[in-house]
Order: structure tokens, then C-alpha cells, then sequence
């Protein structure tokens, strides 16, 4: 970056890309009127820069590195602990995004409860909430140790001070975007702001091994507000997710050193705070109609978990020229693909009909083997013809109308076994790896036509 004379740079708010000089759309994630100027500090402590040799660690190998810290501490929620990889990592920085209301700080007040009845010394800092207020939800959740400590701060210099003096175990700072440096003149929640503090936590929580928690806020557009520089800076990303007019939530992790991402963790908010949900298929199926055309029960994997959900379509014939299609809880162009397969490949004509498909429950499921369930469920409304309440179908297809295989074939049988389901339909390809499985009927399909001929359809006209 050319050195300004004035002693200021211009940040992007949405990505943090740096500029000497103003710019209407930002080079870097072509927004418009993002560039924010802020002034540099002249003692930005988050740099390395500043340490003396002697400070600074020296090369080590494998070998020598103590592996003591290792070991995880349980949440209290097995929900929680799976999407971290197994508990929370000591000395790790983790970042908790979402909508507002989703229940950020009411997970992580959760999260203090069941560390401090481990009494384990843990320090909560509000910059949102007073005292009285955190009080208030606490007593909705229940009982606490008392190692849990509470904190109304927004200043760093002072958390520091705090953290160092305290050493807790976990700390949580709710949220990132109302932290400021003293040295940072530019206003909580800009860019350097939140770079400042975060790279203050970074440094709190290696060199201490201390957890650190931040929550972070979410825009519109669904990333965390500020620079995305947070995102690259923490260990783990994690976004509570959901409707905000349905009980449950979804916890998914983004990023994860320290575990797979794409795990996600499945939690209902009730009146004293937050209920895991173990059994999530048992859970999305709920409240299924008996009987219906246009409904099917579909499988997908969320990282190493199936999840059964229900596919319903509605499809009639348009009233206007041109159709309506909408698709909640999947890709609508994957729909519209299906649908001109089923067309071309099954000769259906589609193209004078509306759709309507929902994944019932409000979860997004994009993964390719819902598929078949989504043609099963258009042609089972298109036929008005219903499917059994106890089928299951999954598999990818493909342009040419034929049934693609799918990984993980085997822990989406069991799951649909566990639940009670009788038959399942599945590719033809993955029948081999699934001829050890008693006690569910499996039907192994090639195209989409073998699926709308088979017996799963048969026989059930409304
Ligand atoms: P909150 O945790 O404050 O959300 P965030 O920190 O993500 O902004 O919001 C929780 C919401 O959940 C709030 O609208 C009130 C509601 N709630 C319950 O339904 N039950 C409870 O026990 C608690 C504590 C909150
Ligand atoms: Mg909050």
C-alpha cells in the first residue's frame, strides 16, 4: 500500500479491502459505496511486528511440541460439541454468527452454565447487554456456578488487563462489533476496529490458551458484518441459523481447523432456553400428512448424518402464459432441471403446470440426493397419486432421466430403518453395497422411469 500522507487508508466495510484513496466500488468484492476512510493507529497491537527476538517462540519440531492441552471440554451440548469436532479446543478462537434474536448469547450463556457447573473458570463480557439484562435471561435458564464471571466492557485495553490478570478458561465476548481500541479512532463495528480486537483475542487466546468465543453480527446479505478478514483470523466459524418464526435452530460450522465442517447441530428454542434435538428426522417429519399426493420422504447427509426430510410439490396448470416455479428449502435451478427432464425424458407436460416445491420444516437441503425425491414428489402431484408413508427415496439424477449413485448409501438405509420405513428407493449402482441390510425393502432404480413404474407407485391412485 502507497504511504498516505494524511495517515489514513480507506476500508472496504464488507470485505476490508484497503485502498490510499476513495473508490466508488471496491476492487475486491465490487460493492458500491463501501469504502469507509479510518485513520491508522500508530500502534496497531495486533502486528507481530512490534515483539523483540527474545519475546518471539523459536522453530520447533513435532516432537517437542506438548501436547497437554489437547484434550476437549464437553459444552454440555452434544449438539455442539460434534459440529466443534469433539468439544472446545483450549486456545482456540471461535466465532458464533447469526441473524439477530436467533439465540447467540442464550447458546453461549448456556454454554457458561454447564462450564460453570464443571466449575470451570469462565468470564462472560457483554458490550450489548447490562448486568440486570443477562440476569434476567440467566434466570430463565436455570442455575449457575458461581465460577462464572460477568463482565459489561466494550474497552479492549481494560478486557485485556482482565483476561491476562484473570486467566479464565473460556471467555465470551458478546459481540465483536461493539469492542473498541483506544488507539483505533474509528467508530466500533469498522473495519479496523474489528481487526484490532479480534487479532487482540487471536493473541489473548494462544498465547494463554484460552477458548474465546466471539459472536459476531450478521448482515443482510448473511456474512458477518465487517471484514471478512474475521472469518480467515478465527479457528472456527459457526452460524446459528434458522427461521425466526420456527422454533427450532441450526447450528452449522463453516469453517473448523479443529473438525469437519458441514456438521450441524440441530437445537429448539423453548421458554427456558435451548433444547437439543437428537433426533432430527424424527423431528422434521413431524406433523407429515397421511395420505397426501405430492409428498415423499427424501434423505440427505449433513456432514456425517442423515437427515430424513419430507419434499412436497404442488404442481397445476398455470393460469398465465408463463408458469410459476418457486422452491423453498432447495435450489430452484435444480428444480427447473428436473422438471424439463421429466419432461423430455418422461414426456409429462410440465410446461403448462405451475410448481410449488417445499422442503416442509424450513431447512435448506441442497445436496444432489434429493433428487429423486423431488421428481417424486412433482410427478406424485402431477398424477395425483399418492406415495406410502413408508418410503424413502434418494439419488442423484441426471440430464439424461438416469439414477445416479450417492455416497454414504448405507448410513441413510439405516437411518430410514431406524425410523421405521419399509421400502426405500435407491440407484441401482449402490444396490451392491447395500445387499447386507435386512429388514427394509430396498428397490434399486436405473432411470427416473423405472422410479415412476415401479411399485412404489403402483397401486396407490388416489
Ligand atoms: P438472543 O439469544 O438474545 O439472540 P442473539 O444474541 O442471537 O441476538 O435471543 C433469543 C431470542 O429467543 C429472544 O427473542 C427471546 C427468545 N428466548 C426464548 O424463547 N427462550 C429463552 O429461554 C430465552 C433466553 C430467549
Ligand atoms: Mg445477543
Amino acid at each position: 500500500m502507497a504511504k498516505s500522507k494524511k495517515n489514513t487508508v480507506f476500508f472496504c466495510q464488507e470485505c476490508g479491502y484497503e485502498s490510499s484513496k476513495w473508490m466508488g466500488q471496491c476492487p475486491g468484492c465490487h460493492q458500491w459505496n463501501t469504502m469507509v476512510e479510518e485513520q491508522i493507529s500508530q500502534s496497531v497491537s495486533g502486528s507481530p511486528g512490534h515483539r523483540s527476538p527474545e519475546e518471539g517462540q523459536k522453530p520447533c519440531s513435532l516432537d517437542e511440541i506438548d501436547m497437554q492441552t489437547g484434550e476437549r471440554i464437553s459444552t454440555g451440548f452434544s449438539e455442539l460439541d460434534r459440529v466443534l469436532g469433539g468439544g472446545i479446543l483450549p486456545g482456540s478462537l471461535l466465532l458464533v454468527g447469526g441473524d439477530p434474536g436467533i439465540g447467540k448469547s442464550t447458546l453461549l450463556l448456556q454454554v457458561c452454565k454447564c462450564l460453570s457447573e464443571q466449575q470451570r473458570n469462565i468470564l462472560y463480557i457483554s458490550g450489548e447487554e447490562s448486568l440486570q439484562q443477562i440476569k434476567v435471561r440467566a434466570e430463565r435458564i436455570g442455575t449457575f456456578g458461581s465460577s462464572l464471571k460477568l463482565l459489561c466492557e466494550t474497552n479492549l485495553s481494560v478486557i485485556e488487563t482482565i483476561i491476562t490478570a484473570g486467566r479464565p478458561q473460556c471467555v465470551i465476548i458478546d459481540s465483536i462489533q461493539t469492542m473498541y481500541h483506544e488507539n483505533v479512532s474509528s467508530s466500533p463495528g469498522s473495519v479496523s476496529q474489528v481487526r484490532e480486537a479480534t487479532g487482540l483475542f487471536l493473541r489473548l487466546a494462544k498465547s494463554l490458551q484460552i477458548s474465546i468465543f466471539i459472536v459476531g453480527h450478521v448482515t443482510k446479505e448473511g456474512v458477518v458484518a465487517g471484514p471478512r478478514i474475521l472469518e480467515h483470523m478465527v479457528d472456527t466459524v459457526l452460524y446459528f441459523e434458522g427461521d425466526r418464526y420456527a422454533a427450532y435452530r441450526i447450528l452449522r460450522s463453516v469453517k473448523n481447523r479443529f473438525g469437519s465442517t458441514n456438521e450441524i447441530g440441530v437445537f429448539e428454542m423453548r421458554e427456558r432456553g435451548l433444547v437439543q434435538v437428537a433426533n432430527p428426522s424424527e423431528y422434521m417429519l413431524s406433523g407429515k400428512p397421511a395420505g397426501a399426493s405430492g409428498s415423499v420422504v427424501a434423505c440427505s447427509m449433513e456432514g456425517s448424518r442423515p437427515i430424513l426430510i419430507e419434499i412436497q410439490a404442488l404442481v397445476c396448470r398455470t393460469n398465465f402464459g408463463i408458469p410459476r416455479r418457486t422452491a423453498a428449502g432447495t435450489d430452484l435451478n435444480r428444480v427447473n432441471l428436473l422438471m424439463a427432464v421429466l419432461e423430455k425424458r418422461l414426456g409429462l407436460p410440465l410446461s403448462g403446470c405451475d410448481a410449488y416445491i417445499n422442503i416442509a420444516g424450513g431447512i435448506r437441503m441442497s445436496e444432489p440426493a434429493v433428487d429423486l425425491g423431488i421428481i417424486l414428489a412433482i410427478v406424485s402431484s402431477f398424477q395425483e397419486k399418492v406415495i406410502s408413508d413408508k418410503v424413502i427415496a434418494f439419488g442423484e439424477v441426471g440430464l439424461s432421466g438416469e439414477v445416479r449413485a450417492v455416497n454414504m448409501a448405507q448410513q441413510r438405509v439405516a437411518e430410514a430403518k431406524k425410523l421405521g420405513f419399509e421400502t426405500v428407493m435407491v440407484p441401482y449402482v449402490s444396490m451392491d453395497a447395500l445387499k447386507n441390510i435386512r429388514g427394509i425393502n430396498i428397490v434399486g432404480v436405473r432411470t427416473v422411469k423405472d422410479a415412476i413404474r415401479s411399485s412404489v407407485f403402483a397401486g396407490c391412485e388416489k
